[in-house]
C-alpha cells in the first residue's frame, strides 16, 4: 500500500500550533507571498494571535484536513496545503495552498505537494470534486494546477484592486474520474 503522505520532493505532515504560528509569522512578512496566496488585506499578526487563530479552527476539524509540507531532504517546514468541505453532501471541498519559503517556489515542491492534497482528497475523503480559486496574476499557480489536472472553469473580471490596477479571478476545478483516469 502506498505512503499517501510521501511525494517525490515533499511529505504532508503535523505540526503543533506554536510551529506553525510562528512560521506564519515569518511568511506573513513576505509580502509578495501574501500578494500570491491571500486576498485580504495584509497584517502583522503577532505570534501568540495566530497560535490562538489556529487553535480555535482546529476546534472544529470535521470538515478541515489541514497539513504541513516539509521537504524530503532535510525535513525543513516550508509551506501548509488544505482541504476544506464545502458540502459533505455533494463531496466537493475548497483546496488552499501556500509554500511560504519563496526560495523552494518555481522548483516544483507546490505541484508534488498539490498532487498529494488531491490524491488525500479522492483516496481518503473519497471526494467528488476539488474547487480552487487564484488571482489571475499567478501565472506560477495556474501552471502548476494544470499540470494536476485542474481546469479553468470561470473568471470573476476585475475581481480585486491592487496598487490601483483591477485583476481577474480564476476558478478551478477537477472532477474525480479526470483524477482516476490520470492516476490509475
Ligand atoms: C503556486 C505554487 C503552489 C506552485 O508550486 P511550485 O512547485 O512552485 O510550481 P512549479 O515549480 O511546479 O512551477 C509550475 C510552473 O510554473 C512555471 N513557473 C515557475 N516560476 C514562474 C513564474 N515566476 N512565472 C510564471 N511561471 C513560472 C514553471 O516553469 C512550471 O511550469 P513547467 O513545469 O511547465 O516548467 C507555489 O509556488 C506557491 O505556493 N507559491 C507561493 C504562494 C502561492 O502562490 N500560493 C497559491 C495561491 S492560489
Amino acid at each position: 500500500m502506498k505512503d499517501i503522505y510521501r511525494g517525490t520532493l515533499v511529505r504532508l505532515g503535523s505540526e503543533s500550533p506554536e510551529v506553525m504560528a510562528k512560521a506564519f509569522a515569518k511568511w506573513d512578512r513576505d509580502t509578495e507571498q501574501h500578494r500570491l496566496a491571500d486576498s485580504d488585506p495584509a497584517q502583522l499578526w503577532s505570534e501568540k494571535k495566530i497560535k490562538e487563530e489556529l487553535e480555535k479552527r482546529a476546534e472544529d476539524n470535521s470538515k478541515s484536513f489541514q497539513f504541513s509540507v516539509r521537504t524530503l531532504e532535510d525535513d525543513k517546514l516550508i509551506g501548509g496545503v488544505g482541504l476544506w468541505i464545502s458540502s459533505w453532501t455533494h463531496s466537493d471541498a475548497w483546496l488552499g495552498i501556500s509554500i511560504g519559503e519563496r526560495d523552494y517556489w518555481g522548483k516544483g515542491y507546490g505541484t508534488d505537494a498539490m498532487r498529494l492534497i488531491v490524491q488525500y482528497g479522492f483516496l481518503e475523503l473519497n471526494l467528488r470534486r476539488i474547487t480552487l480559486g487564484l488571482h489571475a496574476y499567478n501565472e506560477r499557480a495556474l501552471k502548476s494546477y494544470q499540470k494536476v489536472g485542474f481546469q479553468l472553469e470561470g473568471r470573476t473580471r476585475g475581481e480585486g484592486l491592487r496598487d490601483g490596477v483591477r485583476f481577474d479571478g480564476l476558478y478551478m476545478g477537477i472532477l474525480r474520474e479526470e483524477w482516476l483516469e490520470k492516476n490509475s
